[in-house]
């Protein structure tokens, strides 16, 4: 029997583990997340609303500075719909089922296009962006730098270290035979151009992963050089139906290291989502006009 000392200490004790596991317990988003919001509209308020909100404004749609609350806002819907244009849904404007599955597919953590910056004008998305796209900015390599430098730092091993050379190898010769760049692997004494690495959860750059699934790598555009996969996913060079094929993430992230943003053509490597199951290694039209627009060599 407990003494009547303990019970209190027992409680306390309960409590810290509750919140120790709060603060440890890294909250994935999941379509079980959102499933309660579906049908919510403008002017609604719910719980979790504010996480919708999070999750919009992480995707690209959403401004940092409108309100964090759990109403669902004008801002939110007009994020919704701008979603809904880019991935030709059905554009209702509200956390409908084919959004919420649309929202969840395993993509690349880097958001698609933002706003432009001018807060008082009501069309503040491109919506016409049927095609390749570029940062803000049209941020790009220097014109007289086209040779570029790679080299490996991972914080996690993976099994697929000794593969990530010659996919890398593979991946980068695709973007050189349709542009002016040359690339080379270099030894992890020197520092790069471009650093390659996987990595897990919060990883000091401000941008942490989510665990398994959703968010499954990000690269920073010019100049910034650094291509990171999330280790919690199942890597392939040969993907099964879980797994995601790493050669067509690697091309991907490669062209946002050029400077090419999210592409809303399904079969453009530059789309944002990956399927589990799938390849797409090759560069569509679209990405080779891209490049080249970016560049000057169309
Ligand atoms: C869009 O809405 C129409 C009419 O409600 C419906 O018939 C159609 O199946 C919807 N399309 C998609 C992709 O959800
Ligand atoms: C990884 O693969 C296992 C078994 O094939 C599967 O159960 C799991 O859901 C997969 N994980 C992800 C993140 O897809
Ligand atoms: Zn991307
Ligand atoms: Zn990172």
């Amino acid at each position: 029997m407990a003494s009547p000392t303990s019970s209190p200490v027992l409680v306390l004790f309960v409590l810290l583990q509750m919140v120790l596991s709060t603060v440890e317990l890294k909250p994935t988003m999941t379509a079980q997340t959102f499933r309660h919001l579906v049908g919510c509209r403008k002017d609604h308020t719910a719980e979790g609303v504010s996480e919708l909100k999070q999750f919009v404004d992480k995707l690209g749609y959403l401004n940092h500075d409108g309100a964090k609350d759990d109403k669902f806002d004008e801002d939110l819907e007009s994020g919704i719909k701008a979603y809904q244009v880019n991935y030709q849904l059905n554009v209702t404007g509200s956390l409908d089922d084919d959004t919420l599955k649309q929202m969840m597919k395993p993509r690349c953590g880097i958001a698609d296009l933002r706003l432009n910056g001018d807060k008082n004008s009501k069309s503040v998305y491109r919506f016409e962006a049927a095609r390749y796209e570029f940062f803000l900015g049209n941020l790009k390599w220097p014109i007289s730098k086209t040779h570029l430098t790679y080299n490996f730092r991972s914080s996690v091993e993976v099994p697929l270290d000794e593969d990530i050379r010659s996919i890398c190898f593979r991946s980068f010769e695709r973007w050189a035979d349709v542009s002016r760049f040359t690339f080379e692997e270099v030894s992890d004494d020197y520092i790069a151009d471009i650093e390659i690495g996987f990595h897990s959860g919060d990883h000091g750059d401000g941008n942490p992963f989510d665990g398994p699934q959703g968010t499954l790598a990000h690269a920073s555009p010019p100049t910034g050089g650094k291509l990171h996969y999330d280790a919690d996913e199942n890597w392939s060079t040969n993907p099964g139906p879980d797994e995601i094929d790493l050669e067509s993430v690697t091309v991907h992230e490669i062209g946002h290291l050029l400077g090419l943003q999210h592409s809303m053509i399904p079969d453009a490597v530059m789309y944002a989502y990956f399927d589990s199951g799938v390849t797409k290694r090759r560069l569509n039209r679209d990405d080779v006009h891209g490049i080249r627009a970016l560049y000057g060599l169309l």
